[in-house]
Formats: structure tokens, sequence, C-alpha cells
């Protein structure tokens, strides 16, 4: 809580381009929250560095994904969209909090297993104290909600272990945040192995939908999307294709799954996935088209930039300030 209204925080890594997964598991449900809370999203540039970037396009792709933030439909005068590394309160409350937490917790994280096996030759201590870094993200803004993707349920419940510990020792002072993950879309999976999520990092090209692609593209990656060979299209497990190809199309037209299921009764595999590929195109296009006129208002964005920057640094040094006095850093002298 904020001045009087509940706080929601989100973020997203500027690494690899951002995929369908990532708008429908976290972007898309961020649109219309600014009414009930105090909303603050930000480019989690510092996360990014756990592995190696090439700084110039690092730079690039966090300007792309704030740029993005607000073509898919954030208001940045009502939403705070800022970069993390332009609030140092991250970094400082992250060293305070590393210390309130055990080397045991962090290695039962799953994403660092993935990441170091991925990444064999640079398993960074950035890399393992990854969690704490997104703990102190979210309770620098006393955050009520945080939206994301399942995947993200792990460092939730380890940020709210964090600061359940912190609040024992020390009194009230964080709020303990709840996920806020939605119904269908929290997990959209590779189009070339449904089995597994859909990632910014997959080497195949295919296996994943990214917000820039050109409509031939994406139609194109519909139709070779994997699914099974009996033709039928019915939303359950032994039919992982299929049923990520129906949340999809859930998502995108905003229809239950079972509207979807009676909608493609009869309907062939091939009409099938053309049909979700257009779906796909008419939610995408807009965010495009909203995308490309941003990007040509330089000064528009930088002012976002540096407005958000600030209005961030003032909520964060609020609850920074409080942390250091409680675990007894001297007072500062004016
Ligand atoms: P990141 O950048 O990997 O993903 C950003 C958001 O997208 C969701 N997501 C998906 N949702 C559905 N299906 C998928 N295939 C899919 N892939 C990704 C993620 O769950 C996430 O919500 N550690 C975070 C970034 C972060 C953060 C935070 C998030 C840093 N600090 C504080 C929330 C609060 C990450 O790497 O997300």
């Amino acid at each position: 809580m904020l001045d009087g209204k509940k706080t929601l925080f989100s973020g997203m890594q500027a690494t690899g381009n951002i995929t369908l997964g990532n708008y429908m598991g976290a972007l898309k449900n961020w649109i219309t929250l600014d009414e009930e809370y105090q909303c603050f999203y930000c480019v989690v540039d510092l996360h990014s560095i756990t592995v190696r970037q090439d700084p110039a396009e690092l730079r690039k792709r966090a300007r792309t994904l704030l740029t993005l933030y607000i073509a898919a439909g954030l208001d940045p005068v009502k939403n705070c969209i800022y970069y993390q590394s332009h609030v140092s309160g991250h970094a400082e409350l992250s060293w305070i909090l590393n210390c309130f937490t055990y080397m045991g917790e962090l290695n039962r994280m799953t994403q660092f297993k993935d990441k170091s096996a991925k990444h064999a030759d640079n398993i960074n201590a950035g890399l393992f104290t990854y969690p704490v870094l997104m703990a102190a993200d979210i309770l620098l803004f006393q955050s009520d909600v945080v939206p994301v993707g399942v995947d993200q349920k792990q460092h939730l419940e380890i940020t709210r272990d964090i600061a359940e510990r912190f609040n024992s020792i020390y009194g009230d002072v964080f709020t303990i945040p709840e996920p806020y993950i939605g119904k269908v879309g929290a997990k959209i999976m590779s189009l070339q192995d449904p089995t597994k999520k859909m990632s910014k990092s997959d080497e195949n090209i295919n296996a994943s939908i990214y917000l820039m692609d050109d409509p031939d593209t994406i139609i194109r990656k519909f139709k070779r999307a994997v699914t099974d060979s009996d033709n039928q299209i019915l939303y359950n497990d032994e039919k992982p294709g299929i049923k990520n190809l129906i949340d999809i199309y859930s998502v995108s037209t905003n229809k239950t799954i079972d509207e979807v299921v009676k909608e493609f009764d009869g309907v062939g595999y091939g009409d099938f996935k053309l049909a979700v590929g257009e779906s796909v195109v008419s939610v995408l296009k807009p965010i495009q088209d909203k995308f490309a006129q941003l990007t040509k208002d330089k000064d528009y964005i930088d002012g976002i930039i540096k407005d958000n920057a600030e209005k961030a640094n003032y909520f964060a040094t609020k609850t920074l300030r409080k942390v250091q006095k409680k675990v007894g850093f001297p007072e500062r002298v004016r």
C-alpha cells in the first residue's frame, strides 16, 4: 500500500525478443489495472546481466521493451513505467535482503537450476541471488499484487518468505505480496514442442511468436505448429499442442475455452491453425502500429523515462530509508 492505494508491481527482462507468452501471461493482464492500483512496471535490466549481454543491444532492447509497454496499452501517466537501473534502491534493498535469505532457499529455485545448466560457463553469483533482487523489486514498492505467468510463482513464494522473515524480526515493514496469475494464458507453450513453455531464449525461432513478428510470419509459424494426428479439437492434456492453440485463441478473442471448442467442432487442424494465427495478428498488429508511431517521438519517450524514474525513486526511497533504519544504519545528516 502506497499513499492510500493498493500497489501493484511487475517487470520483464529486456533480454531477447518479447514473446506472445510474455504478452498473454503478463503484459495483457496489466492493461486494465491502473484504476484499482498504483502500478509500477519495470524493465528489469539489472536482472538481464546475470547472463552475458552485448551492451548496445541490451540498451536497445530495454528501450524497445519500455516502448512496447506503452504500445500495448499502458498509460505512462497512470502507470509508472521505468528502468530498474535508474532506481538505485533496487540494488540497495537487494543487498540488505541477501542477508536475510538462505543459500538453501536459493538452491531450490528451478530457474537457477535451468539457467545454470544453460550457461554452464557463467554460473555467476548474480544468477544465484537473482530471486533476491526480484524480491527487492517487489518489496521496495510495498506491492500488494504481482501479476506474472506461472513460471514466476516460485520467485513470488520466496519473496513472501523473505518479507515475512524480515517482518518477524523488525515489525511490519513490508507488505506481503500476492501473485496474480491469469486463468488462461499463464503458461503459453512452445509451438514446436508444446510440453515446453514458449521462451524468448528458444533457439528455434519457429517455437515462439515474437510481438514484432509480421502477419505472414505469424500465420506461417501457426501453420507449422506441432500438434497431433487425430484431427479433433479437444481441450485436454493428451493433446498439448491443440490445448495450447485453444488457450491462445481464447486469450486473443476473449472467448471461453468451452466457446472455442464448440466453435471449432468438426473443423480440421489446418483451418483451426489459420484462425488462431489470424486472431493473434489482430491482437498484435495494433500494438506494432502504435510502437512504430511511438518510436518516432524520441522526446516523448525520453520524457516518460525521466518523469517515471523520479516517481519510482521517490516511492523506493521511502521504503529504503525505513528498512535502513530498522537494520541499524546511521541516519543521514541533512
Ligand atoms: P520474464 O522476463 O522471463 O517474463 C516476463 C513475464 O512473462 C511471463 N511469461 C510467460 N507467461 C505465459 N507463458 C509463457 N510462455 C511465459 N513466458 C514468460 C513471466 O511469468 C513474467 O510474468 N524474473 C522475471 C522478471 C522480474 C519480475 C520482477 C517480475 C524481475 N523482477 C518482479 C515480477 C515482479 C522474469 O524473468 O520474467
